[in-house]
């Protein structure tokens, strides 16, 4: 397994790799890996010949009160998970190899960055947004793997590689959990022992909201009480949003129809946590 620290040197290996017929693949991600992360390398292997694996705490994307200073790093960890798994580059920038002394330039999806997290987290799309578009200009992957545990950024992402023509495709993975129903998180571990129980009021509002939908309910405004009545039970927990909306616009649904997307997000003491269904 290769660790490149430069744009120049991965845009050599991804054209190398092209050269001789391979595909390639990239999954993005913040490091403080886990089997959700594993599973989009596991798709990105069944789907390229050639996968790289990007390990980089982007600063645009957390605001100045945020987590960016305590985010879990954990570089040995992470290799040794990666090169199990079979992936062939790591790619660990230094902050100033992406973001050069000087640089102004951002990427900024409009309308879609203030909906759900954007709403709560002002900067965090664009911030998200400008670093994906770097990573696809540097890496150019044939595709990329994200997952639908971070649904919101999937269709901001999609907008952003539609709207700028981006030679990419977009492959969204299944929410990985815990055998109790939490969506595994790299922000998991900043929990203690009453807050990783107090946790589960997530997946559990979302089951029931799904098993309100199987029994015919489809008003997003029911559906919203379905889950703030659960959310009640765990009076500790402050919600952030509880909302159902279109997948692709971001923009408010009224009923839960095919593709629409159920997504909560509350904090768990100083943790905010998201989760989410797509209707199926
Ligand atoms: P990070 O939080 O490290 O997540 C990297 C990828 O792993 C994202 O696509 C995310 O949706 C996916 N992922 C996280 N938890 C998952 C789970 N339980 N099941 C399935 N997939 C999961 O998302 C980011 O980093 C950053 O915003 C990034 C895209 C790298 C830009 O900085």
């Amino acid at each position: 397994m290769q660790i490149i620290r430069t744009v120049a040197e991965l845009r050599r290996w991804s054209r190398a790799a092209r050269q001789s017929g391979q595909s390639v693949g990239l999954i993005p991600t913040m490091g403080a890996l886990h089997e959700g992360h594993l599973s989009l390398v596991r798709a990105a292997k069944a789907g390229c010949r050639a996968v790289a694996v990007s390990i980089f705490v982007n600063p645009t994307q957390f605001g100045p009160n945020e987590d960016f200073s305590t985010y879990p790093r954990t570089w040995d960890a992470d290799c040794a998970l990666l090169e199990a798994v079979g992936v062939d580059v790591v790619f660990a920038p230094p902050s100033e190899e992406i973001y050069r002394p000087g640089a102004r330039t951002f990427v900024e999806v409009e309308g879609l960055s203030d909906r759900l997290d954007g709403a709560s987290r002002p900067v965090h799309f664009r911030g998200v947004a400008t670093v994906v578009a770097k990573l696809f200009i540097a890496a150019e992957p044939d595709c990329a793997y994200f997952g639908q545990k971070d649904a919101a950024q999937v269709a901001v992402l999609r907008r952003m590689t539609a709207d700028l023509d981006l030679p990419v495709e977009l492959v969204v993975s299944p929410i990985v959990r815990e055998a109790d129903g939490l969506a595994l998180s790299s922000r998991n571990r900043y929990l203690s022992a009453d807050e990783r129980r107090q946790a589960l009021v997530l997946s559990g509002a979302l089951n029931a909201v799904q098993a309100a939908i199987d029994s015919g309910e489809r008003r997003a405004d029911a559906l919203i009480g379905v889950a703030l009545a659960s959310f009640a039970a765990e009076p500790a927990i402050k919600v952030d949003y509880i909302a159902l909306v279109d997948w692709t616009t971001l923009e408010p649904a009224e009923l839960a129809v095919p593709g629409t997307l159920f997504a909560v997000a509350a904090w768990v003491g100083a943790t905010r946590l998201i989760d989410n269904f797509i209707v199926g």
